[in-house]
């Protein structure tokens, strides 16, 4: 994990967040390369509920929301953890997790076995309080919504209104969510500020079970897409006593993070009492018209909530792999880092090298190659430093593709008799170019007029 975490600040996919004042527990920020990885990930999802399916459609609700509704869900009441205080270090841990806690003691123990005095346990709401307007009082107060499912209920109607589906169907929404997690830990898996990718799935009622199994399959199918293979998954059905009160049954997906096998997504039949309460407390109904029966009736809800960063976290601990492997060129044995993401989530889709910066045939086809793929993909040029350190740099980054502009491209463009300089590159079949594949590293010709379909081909 400590090389992980190495990796992440120095190639820029997660930062502390405010680091040069000493960081803020529980929030992280994304680098050029996160970012990126980031939102492959969520575009995939996103394409994989609303574009390629016909039930589902999107949403994107506000983080802000009128206080009423987090009464009317039980999260005001009920959204907390137990916590105890420890008299001697007066720190706070999770009651229910002492066992795993640290202490703030040098040097560091459980507050198990550090001898320090515990309180009874308290309960402690998770969610951020805030106030809206210039005037703070009881009045104004509302909170950072701690899931975005509960926007997706209260325009259930709105929904169901425009986009005229029927049961069957499903909202999605990605966005962040906020809780204010007594102990957040294990680098980005544990924050305070996250992003949450959710789907309320509404079905007829009495055939929440069955969705709920068909949702488990669809999910661990998705993260195999993802480059998670099926062994790395566990699933856990939740037993009844630690399954949230308004649940009919749960599985959670968990992952075998190298901190533990930890949940990356719950997968909850809700049953309908979401929309229930938000009907009940604001007066307003929420029931579906159900045209083949005539009938009105609050739906049942299955819900897969995943987690965005625990996903992005996941995937950066399945791709990283060290290796003992003979250098390219000197043949001398090296260890080489590598991320070994799907080229669907990998930041940067192919790394583009002119072999020698100080040729200017080289550079222009380099560029051409460069500026005809840039608006297809996210792809980088480097010129610097011998080629297989520049291979190696993007290895580290998790580059599926490396392509080179060699000598052998020169003799293909004279052969051809076509100048293969400039933007957009005229060429046939005889200008190729070295193709690097990351993980296996063996090279092959490939025609710069083939590139953008082969690319597009392996990222799709
Ligand atoms: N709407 C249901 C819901 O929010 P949850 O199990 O509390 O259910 C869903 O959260 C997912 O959100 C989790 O499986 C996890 O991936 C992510 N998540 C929850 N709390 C988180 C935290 N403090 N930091 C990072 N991700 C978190």
């Amino acid at each position: 994990m400590d090389k992980i975490v190495a990796l992440c600040k120095r190639r820029g996919f997660i930062f502390q967040s405010s680091e040069i004042y000493g960081g803020l527990n529980g929030a992280w920020d994304y680098g050029p390369l996160g970012v990126e990885l980031k939102r492959n990930l969520k575009d995939y999802w996103w394409r994989c509920m609303t574009q390629t399916r016909d039930d589902i459609v999107g949403f994107d609700g506000s983080i802000l929301m009128n206080r009423a509704v987090w009464k009317a869900s039980g999260h005001e009441a009920t959204f907390s953890d137990p916590m105890v205080d420890c008299k001697t270090c007066k720190a706070r841990f999770r009651a229910d997790q002492l066992e795993s806690s640290v202490c703030g003691q040098k040097p560091s123990k459980s507050p198990k076995t550090c001898g320090g005095e515990l309180t009874e346990p308290k309960t402690f709401n998770l969610m951020f309080k805030t106030y809206v307007g210039a005037i703070e009082d009881e009045s104004s107060i509302t909170y950072l919504r701690p899931e975005t499912a509960q926007a997706m209920f209260v325009q259930f109607k709105n929904v169901v209104d425009v986009s005229q589906k029927k049961l069957p169907f499903g909202i999605a929404q990605i966005g962040k969510a906020f809780r204010n997690e007594i102990n957040p830990r294990n680098f980005t898996f544990r924050s305070r500020e996250f992003e949450q990718m959710e789907v309320e799935f509404f079905v007829k009622p009495g055939t929440g079970p069955e969705w709920l199994e068909k949702w488990k399959e669809e999910r661990l199918a998705w993260y195999e897409a993802i480059g998670i293979p099926r062994a790395k998954i566990h699933v856990l059905t939740v037993p009844d006593a630690d399954r949230a009160f308004y649940s009919q049954g749960t599985y959670d997906l968990e992952y075998e993070f190298p901190f533990g096998v930890q949940e990356l997504e719950g997968i909850a039949h809700r049953g309908n009492y979401d929309l229930k309460q938000h009907q009940e407390h604001s007066g307003k109904p929420l029931e579906y018209f159900d045209e083949e029966s005539k009938t009105k009736y609050l739906p049942e809800v299955v819900e897969p909530s995943a987690g965005v960063d625990r996903t992005v976290l996941a995937v950066l601990c399945e791709a990283y792999a060290e290796e003992t492997i003979k250098d390219e060129e000197s043949g001398k044995e090296e260890v080489r880092v590598v991320l070994r993401f799907s080229p669907r989530l990998a930041p940067i889709k192919a790394g583009i090298f002119p072999l020698l910066k100080n040729k200017p045939e080289l550079v222009a086809i380099a560029q051409g190659v460069y500026k005809t793929l840039q608006p297809l993909l996210k792809v980088a040029y480097a010129d610097t430093a011998a080629i297989g350190k520049r291979y190696r740099r993007m290895d580290e980054i998790g580059t599926p593709f490396g392509i080179t502009i060699d000598f052998e491209t020169l003799e293909g463009a004279k052969e051809a008799s076509t100048s293969a300089i400039g933007t957009p590159i005229a060429v046939g079949q005889k200008e190729t170019v070295t193709l690097r594949h990351r993980d296996s590293m063996k090279q092959e010709r490939i025609a710069i007029a083939d590139l953008p379909a082969y690319l597009l081909a392996k990222i799709s």
